[in-house]
């Protein structure tokens, strides 16, 4: 029987960063026929939670409050809706939260069906909390530009920008299971962690080399994981082959004009604003990869 009332952390606003996350104790939430009930046991933070609580993507994504933050969790399965086939009490999954609704932080949440899959033993509640956006999100921008995770497929380069961030790491291990060559961009701290996860070449973007982008061994990119901030296209562009592609995960006003203005011109080379639109099919895909040992989760 599970009590009624849980601790929870909340937000009442925009704005406030840390200071603004009040421990409460509400009411715990009813799943609904497409939805289970977890029993929170694990959940990981992702750079969009502090966007969200700053009120970045308004008007486009509004919060109602209060608000529990976060969307990634790993837990046990107390409740099934009415329609729910897969997933039974005590049953381990991981699960990923609409953005709208959040409610990571909290002892119990409740989860769509279509978004859980199933936490083998082999996968720790933290490395499994650690996966749904991240390891989605560089799942879907590296098979957007074609890279086969089979490592079948013609050799590309590739360029993986903030390679030591949650998307990033992802990114460079799944990256090289496809047939590639990986260069990487991240802070001088996290240069050998970067080339420990199968990077080929790591430049540290606070070099002039870094920041410029150059493949220290004159590649031209054939794609860019674009996972940092901030990097104008004028600096992608003399480093990308002749068709080469950025998908910018971090897209502003500047990077929808260019995409437009690219288009109007038939521009061969292209800046290509990417959101995450996630499948159960590709969730079960990088949770199997990690129960293979294939895709690994860095926690410091
Ligand atoms: N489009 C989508 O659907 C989608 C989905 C998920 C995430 N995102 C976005 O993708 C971005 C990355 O997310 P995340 O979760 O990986 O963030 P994260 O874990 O906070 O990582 C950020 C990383 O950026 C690195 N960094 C900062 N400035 C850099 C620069 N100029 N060049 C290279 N690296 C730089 C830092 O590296 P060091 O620590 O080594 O200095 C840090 O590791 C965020 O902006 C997030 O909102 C978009």
């Amino acid at each position: 029987m599970v009590a009624k009332v849980m601790k929870a952390v909340q937000y009442f606003g925009y704005g406030g960063g840390a200071a603004a996350l009040k421990h409460v104790k509400v009411a715990i939430p009813d799943p609904k026929a497409d939805e289970v009930l977890l029993k929170v046991e694990a959940a990981s933070l992702n750079a969009f939670d502090w966007k969200i609580q700053k009120g970045i993507p308004r008007p486009l994504l509004s919060r109602k409050f209060p608000y529990i933050p976060g969307t990634d969790v790993a837990g046990e399965v107390v409740q099934a809706g009415s329609a729910v086939k897969k997933f039974k009490a005590g049953d381990k999954v991981v699960a990923l939260f609409s953005h709208a609704t959040g409610g990571a932080l909290a002892e119990y949440a409740v989860a769509k069906e279509n978004l859980t899959v199933a936490r083998p033993p082999e996968i720790s509640a933290t490395e499994g909390a650690a996966l749904p956006l991240a390891a989605l999100t560089a799942h879907i921008a590296l098979t957007s530009v074609n890279i086969k995770l089979d490592g079948s497929g013609e050799r590309k380069n590739i360029l993986i920008t903030a390679a030591s961030g949650g998307v990033g790491h992802y990114a460079v291990q799944l990256a090289k299971l496809g047939n590639t060559h990986v260069t990487a961009t991240c802070g001088t701290r996290n240069v050998d962690l970067v080339k420990g996860l199968g990077a080929d070449e790591v430049l540290d973007y606070k070099t002039p080399e870094g920041a410029s982008l150059k493949s220290p061994s004159g590649k031209k990119y054939d794609s860019v994981i674009h996972c940092a901030m901030g990097i104008p296209w004028a600096t992608f562009e003399p480093n990308l082959s002749a068709t080469g592609k950025v998908i910018d995960l971090t897209p502003g006003l500047s990077t929808f004009m260019t995409f437009a203005r690219q288009k109007l011109t038939f521009s061969k080379k292209q800046l290509v604003p990417l959101f995450l639109t996630p499948k159960t099919e590709n969730f079960e895909y990088v949770v199997n990869l990690t129960k293979e040992g294939k895709l690994r989760t860095v926690i410091v």
